[in-house]
């Protein structure tokens, strides 16, 4: 029976669309996915959706739609996450949704087994609250009075409650973070351990009354479950515990492996498996806490509107060369600083200089001097090859461990140093000089390109997980059959056939001229930022009452423009005089420069409020205010006076 290889990914909260970091963790566990079915594992892979929370109740409410509708948008909709995991080659045997029938009537007995062993109780909860993080705070965790998590207001929050015991598992899970390898990597362990095992658990506020867009507490209505108690719990949901959907609990539970963003770590650390020891559960083998992609030195956020456009990328680049970037250029435990330089000179340095010459060239000389079919007759030269054969024979070794580690980058590095070697091989062993003499030297020529066809097809076993498609293209192009691409092979030098045919094929990542296309690149996202924002915005309505009578004290006059003209030293103000029908000019000063040129108002009839103080603007005094109408256009503020026409004599009332 093959071995079972269970992993996750966190289920993203469908607030808005995803970016670069939700692909960050996303292809990684991809990559494992990958690897471990390469490896021969029955893998389930699960990612999924966290649609549930005041967040998406909030949002649902300002666009105009349901919840349901709102999430159903970003999940399945165009460009929404399930497009996105396309778009990206993410292999998902599974795709959970929170609001999924069976998860939901899985969390509300999952809630009552909990309830009935004693673990969750009724109480009262006082505490802080970041509404855009959804997560509750001591006095204590907070930073300067801040959220820890992003920095944004708290709110003060009281009501009636349930709780998990969660201090009763203390003990046990003090034990779990300091004597397993159930965390990684170790430093987060004591992080967690500093942090909140110290300082004493607090029990865990699992309901809310004060927002309806949760699973109801099926034995107490008015209360939802509140969000981790709902979200940690997918992982085994999707396998069918406490459900009949699925049949697949027995055979993959424990995970191997929940890959989450470090600032989760605690809810996946403490929280879920004392969750999992009150249901009388087998704990997942291990957490793994990867770092943050930061723009900026800062975290990405769609609320910050500092995020990297995946979709983008993807569709200029290829998926394989994203996928590549993100695992090759940050180690999977500690932030990296994400920027455009970094991707497009790691496409052009590993994927267009080595990799892709490293294949170019070699096919193309099998085929400028073998007419793309090798002699089987070779002549080998361990002076000259056996480093290059040594380095390839054991990468597969050092690949593996790396990657049994989760170090994507080192796997990635052993893998392009022998690339790496390769090259400087073509050099050393210049075919192009044995070419001259076939009949002396055709034999060696021929042994030359074939053990580099062989690092090549070594090499592309083991990049399958990161770069699917690239590599299928190189295993066409070095003709190596199926049983030379598998990972058995990868470990036996040889596998090609002698006689092996090669066909050469398009470059495989051409160069990119880094300065054109980082101007080309800032533009496309530019147009796509634009593009994002909503085509119309009105600004929404007061909702502080003015009354009625305080509005009617209002005089609102028509007044004809006699003269305008620009405010010395300032940009933004024009000055008006004005007929307002009383004999005397009136003169307003309004700052809509941008909008207007001043001699294109002159003769026009607007509309002022005209029983305003009088108000001095740049050493000038203002006395009433000119209406407009105001709205932004795909975030680009529009302004328009408001005319009346010109019929209308200066100093009508306007009711
Ligand atoms: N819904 C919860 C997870 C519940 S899992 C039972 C959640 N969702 S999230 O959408 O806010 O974040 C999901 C994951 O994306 C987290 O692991 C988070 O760390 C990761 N990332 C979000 N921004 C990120 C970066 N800028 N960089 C790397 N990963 C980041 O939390």
């Amino acid at each position: 029976m093959s071995e079972k290889f269970y992993i996750t990914t966190p289920i993203y909260y469908p607030s808005d669309k995803l970016h670069i970091g939700h692909t960050y963790c996303t292809v990684a566990t991809d990559t494992m996915a990958r690897y471990k079915r390469m490896q021969g594992c029955e893998v389930m892979f699960l990612t999924g959706t966290d649609e549930h929370g005041q967040k998406i109740e909030d949002k649902a409410r300002e666009a105009g739609v349901t919840p349901q509708q709102f999430v159903d948008n970003i999940v399945e909709g165009p460009k929404g996450v399930k497009d996105l995991w396309k778009l990206m080659n993410v292999s998902y045997d599974r795709f959970i949704r929170t609001t999924d029938d069976y998860h939901v009537a899985a969390i509300q007995k999952i809630f009552r087994q909990m309830y009935d062993k004693g673990d969750i109780y009724k109480g009262t909860y006082k505490g802080k609250y970041c509404t855009p993080c959804e997560s509750f705070w001591t006095e204590s965790q907070l930073v300067d009075g801040k959220c820890p998590d992003c920095g944004r207001p708290v709110v003060d929050a009281e009501e009636e409650a349930y709780f998990f015991k969660l201090s009763k598992y203390s003990d046990r899970i003090r034990d779990l973070l300091e004597n397993t390898d159930f965390l990684q990597p170790r430093s987060r362990v004591n992080e967690m351990i500093h942090n909140f095992i110290d300082p004493g658990l607090e029990d865990l506020c699992v309901s809310r009354t004060s927002f309806q867009w949760g699973i109801p507490v099926d034995f107490d209505p008015g209360h939802v479950v509140y969000v981790w108690i709902d979200a940690l719990s997918n992982y085994i949901t999707a396998l069918g515990f406490q459900n009949g959907r699925y049949d697949d609990y027995a055979k993959f539970w424990p995970a191997d492996v929940h890959f989450v963003g470090k600032e989760i770590v605690r809810f996946h650390s403490i929280i879920w498996p004392a969750m999992l020891m009150s249901l009388d559960q087998p704990l997942p083998k291990h957490v793994y806490g990867h770092g943050w992609l930061l723009l900026d030195g800062g975290k990405m956020s769609k609320s910050k509107g500092n995020v990297v456009d995946p979709y983008l990328l993807a569709q200029r680049y290829s998926a394989d060369a994203l996928r590549f970037f993100l695992l090759r250029s940050f180690p999977f435990g500690s932030d990296g600083n994400f920027s455009n330089e970094l991707l497009i000179q790691t496409i052009n340095t590993d994927l267009a200089n080595d990799l892709g010459n490293l294949v170019s060239r070699t096919t193309a000389m099998a085929e400028k001097y073998f007419a793309g079919t090798l002699p089987a007759g070779q002549r080998a030269d361990e002076a000259l090859d056996g480093e290059l054969t040594a380095l390839a024979s054991g990468l597969r070794d050092k690949y593996e461990e790396a990657m049994e580690r989760y170090q994507f980058q080192d796997a990635l590095a052993a893998v392009f140093q022998v690339i790496g070697r390769a090259n400087k091989y073509i050099d050393e062993n210049a075919p192009w000089a044995l070419a001259k003499d076939m009949d002396a030297n055709g034999p060696r020529l021929a042994r030359v390109l074939y053990n580099l066809l062989e690092t090549i097809r070594i090499s592309a076993v083991l990049l399958t997980p990161f770069i699917p498609d690239t590599c299928a293209k190189i295993f066409d192009q070095v003709g190596a059959c199926e049983g030379c691409r598998t990972w058995d092979s990868a470990k036996v030098w040889g596998s090609l056939s002698a006689a092996v045919t090669v066909k050469k094929g398009e470059n495989l990542f051409p160069r990119i001229d880094m300065e054109k296309e980082l101007a080309e690149l800032e533009e496309a996202e530019a147009a796509a930022r634009k593009a994002a924002l909503p085509a119309v915005e009105i600004e929404p309505a007061v909702e502080e009452p003015v009354d009625f009578d305080t509005f009617c004290k209002s005089d609102f006059r028509a007044v004809k423009v006699k003269a305008c003209e620009a405010v010395k030293k300032s940009e933004k103000l024009l000055k008006f005089t004005l007929d307002d029908g009383t004999g005397t000019d009136r003169q307003i000063l309004s700052g809509i420069h941008k909008f207007y040129e001043p001699e294109d108002l002159v003769g026009k009839t607007l509309v002022a409020i005209v029983n305003l103080p009088p108000r001095k603007m740049m050493g000038q005094v203002s006395s009433g205010m000119l209406l407009s109408a105001v709205h932004k256009e795909h975030g680009e503020e529009k302004l328009n006076l408001i005319m009346v026409d010109d019929a209308i004599p200066a100093g009508a009332k306007l009711c």
